[in-house]
């Protein structure tokens, strides 16, 4: 007997690639401050919060700002990131991520989103699908980062339903220890050599059914 009765989607790289925007953005930030870096470190910055992202670049570059310089440092990049994500059109969700949206609600399994994003509400209906979640928990919301559970348990607490009744789904290595910690089943979007802990990994929601929910 399966006893899964929600889902929780992170919103950046599992339901839009956000991901590439935050990145180029940062990239865009540290270049302005004289030095770059890796794809690889990038992987470092999905799921965490604006300001630890700003704080791992900056001691990737060995540059040290005090905290009001943060701010606007931190600001400036959120100013280029939106550039972009005002740009977005719905045909921009990811492959399968409405569908199985859609699959999940006809089935009576409640939706929930679980974002570390100040922008979550914004990139939603840029893309048209906030009637798609019954409770939405982002970054105005919480208070610690993943991989703190705070924003699946405060999702799970939204839904009505208990921690071990609820899939994760997730592309950060901090959103799947996140999940992991919150006593949650996750779903790693991505590759699994770097989700590791991850109950089942896949390339992405068009990859997912209900029959691999439900054996989870
Ligand atoms: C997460 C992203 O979803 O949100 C991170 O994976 C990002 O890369 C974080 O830093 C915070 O987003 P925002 O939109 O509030 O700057
Ligand atoms: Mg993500």
């Amino acid at each position: 007997m399966n006893t899964i009765k929600a889902c929780i989607f992170d919103l950046d790289g599992v339901i839009v690639d956000t991901a590439v925007y935050h990145y180029k953005a940062w990239k865009r930030l540290a270049n302005s401050l004289g030095f770059d870096f890796t794809e690889h470190q990038n992987e470092q910055l999905k799921g965490v919060s604006r300001v630890r992202s700003l704080q791992l670049i900056l001691g990737w570059g060995g540059v040290t700002k005090t905290e009001a310089e943060q701010e606007q440092l931190a600001t400036q990049k959120n100013t280029w990131y939106m550039e972009m994500v005002n740009q977005m059109k719905p045909e921009e969700i990811l492959p399968g991520a409405k569908e199985f949206l859609k699959t999940c609600r006809t089935v009576g399994l409640k939706t929930a989103l679980g974002s570390a994003s100040k922008n979550s509400m914004t990139i939603l209906e840029k893309i048209g699908i906030t009637d798609m979640f019954d409770a939405v928990i982002d970054g105005n919301k919480v208070s610690k980062a993943k991989p703190d559970p705070e924003v699946f348990l405060a999702g799970a607490q939204a839904l009505g339903v208990q921690p071990e009744e609820c899939v994760v789904f997730e592309d950060a290595i901090a959103g799947v220890e996140a999940a992991l910690a919150g006593d949650m089943k996750v779903v790693g979007i991505g590759s699994p050599d770097v989700l590791k802990g991850a109950n089942l990994v896949i390339k992405g929601l068009d990859e997912m059914t209900l029959d691999k929910l439900y054996k989870l």
